[in-house]
């Protein structure tokens, strides 16, 4: 099949957000590889297999009972999808992942994925090693600094937003009055501004700067393995994103996209 694109680069980078919005925007097929590897880990954890284990952890991932429906991660019959997201499961993703037996494991799984009409699959090695072949491929990436500054903005965020929940749950959140008042809906999204001006910003620099560290070991994790290494594949088109909104960049993506098919 050709009408692959192939979406790579670090964490925070962008890529899952450009490749999903790229994928609705040509009504393609999504592959988020990294969710793979990660539910990968999270099974392994959960049944304590220790990560010297080679064979075990390799049987595990040619075992692996995982489905995606909609944004929802299933793994053995279980929504997993909060856990499979965690900063802990990334981190051990990035370990496991730099084993041999577990890629090759993996690797008929994702190229499965490439079914009509099209497929935009992000990750690592989507255009090195998964899809060679794909028609464009966009290697996306930004400083570590600017990376963290996104992660950690993302993580307050969801934090404000379950206790702005919890809050609204339990009747208690004055914001929510003072919106009905005004004869507005108390939605999270409204409730989440209004609070979103009380996070501290000690706490979010905090959380930037322990980010960062964590983005900074993922890297080089990610870069220095000897099999799969993170790196743009020859022929990728190398975005520097760290200017752009994500909406931006999916334009540039879809503009070369239309380019590209035009000519396939
Ligand atoms: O993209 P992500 O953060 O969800 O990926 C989690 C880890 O999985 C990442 O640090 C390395 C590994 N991974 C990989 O080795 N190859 C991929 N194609 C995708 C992810």
């Amino acid at each position: 099949m050709s009408s692959i694109i192939t979406v790579d680069g670090p964490v925070a980078s962008g890529k899952g957000t450009v490749a999903r919005q790229v994928a609705e925007a040509l009504g393609f097929h999504l592959l988020d590889s990294g969710a793979i590897y990660r539910a990968h880990a999270l099974a392994c954890l959960s049944r304590k297999i220790n990560f010297n284990e080679i064979k075990i952890l390799e049987e595990q991932a040619q075992a692996l009972s995982l489905k995606f429906i909609g944004e929802t991660i299933w793994l053995d019959g279980a929504d997993a999808t909060a856990e499979v997201r965690s900063e802990a499961i990334g981190l051990a993703a990035s370990t496991l992942s730099a084993i041999p037996e577990v890629r090759a494991a993996l690797l008929q799984r994702q190229r499965d994925f490439a079914v009509a009409p099209g497929l935009v699959a992000d990750g690592r090695d989507m255009g090195t090693i998964v899809f060679p072949n794909a028609s464009l491929k966009i290697y996306l990436t930004a400083t570590a600094h600017v990376r963290a500054e996104r992660r950690a903005r993302q993580i307050a965020k969801q934090h404000v937003a379950y206790k702005a929940a919890q809050r609204l749950a339990a009747g208690e959140t004055m914001s929510a009055k003072q919106l009905i008042d005004k004869g507005k809906s108390p939605t999270i999204m409204s409730l989440l501004e209004t609070i979103r001006a009380h996070v501290p910003d000690e706490v979010e620099d905090t959380l930037r700067r322990d980010v960062e560290a964590m983005i900074r070991r993922r890297d080089s994790q990610d870069k220095s393995r000897a099999i799969a290494p993170l790196k743009p594949a020859l022929d990728a088109i190398v975005i520097d994103n760290a200017e752009h909104s994500p909406s931006e960049t999916v334009n540039v993506v879809l503009s070369l996209w239309k380019l590209r098919s035009a000519a396939l």
